[in-house]
C-alpha cells in the first residue's frame, strides 16, 4: 500500500516535468535561426513562456548548422533597450549542450538548463540567444523567444 503511494507521486511528478511547449520565436536578421524551440515552462499563455524563481528550465533549440564547427560559443541576453546578458550563464556551448563538433546541414539540438536566479525582475521580455563559431567568430544560430518571471 505505502509502495503504491510513492509510486503513484512519482509518476504525478513525471508528468508534471514532462510539460513541454513548442515556443513562437523570432530569427535575427542574417543569422540561421531555428526550426524549433521547446521549453518546460510552468505555464504557457498569450505566447509567453512562465519561468518561476528559483526553478531550472529546459531550453531545446532544434537547428541545422550550415557550417562544420568545432567550438561553439553561447550567449543570452535580455533584450531591451540595451542588451543585458543573463548572469552566470556558461559561455561554453561544447560543455555538454550540443553534440560537438557539429557537422554542416545535420540537424542538432542545442540543450540548455536555464536557472531562473532569485535576484532577476518579474516582468516579461524577450531574450536573445546567440550561438558563434568560437574560432572564427561566424554566428551559427540566433532567435528570440518572449519569456515571463514570476
Ligand atoms: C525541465 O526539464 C529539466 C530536464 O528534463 C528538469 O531538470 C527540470 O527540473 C524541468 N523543470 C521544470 C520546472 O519542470
Amino acid at each position: 500500500m505505502g509502495f503504491m503511494y510513492i509510486f503513484l507521486v512519482a509518476c504525478t511528478v513525471t508528468v508534471t516535468w514532462a510539460t513541454i511547449y513548442d515556443i513562437p520565436f523570432r530569427s535575427c536578421r542574417g543569422i540561421p535561426g531555428p526550426s524549433a524551440i521547446k521549453v518546460n515552462c510552468s505555464s504557457f499563455e498569450r505566447e509567453t513562456c512562465t519561468l518561476t524563481k528559483g526553478q531550472t528550465y529546459s531550453i531545446w533549440a532544434n537547428f541545422t548548422p550550415q557550417i562544420n564547427v568545432n567550438a561553439v560559443q553561447s550567449s543570452v541576453a535580455w533584450k531591451t533597450w540595451v542588451e543585458m546578458p543573463l548572469p552566470g550563464q556558461d559561455a561554453d556551448g561544447c560543455n555538454g549542450y550540443l553534440e560537438c563538433p557539429l557537422a554542416q546541414n545535420t540537424p542538432t539540438t542545442f540543450t540548455y538548463p536555464l536557472q531562473i536566479q532569485n535576484f532577476w525582475m518579474r516582468r516579461r521580455y524577450p531574450i536573445v540567444w546567440r550561438l558563434k563559431d568560437a574560432n572564427t567568430d561566424i554566428k551559427i544560430l540566433c532567435f528570440t523567444f518572449k519569456i515571463l518571471i514570476t
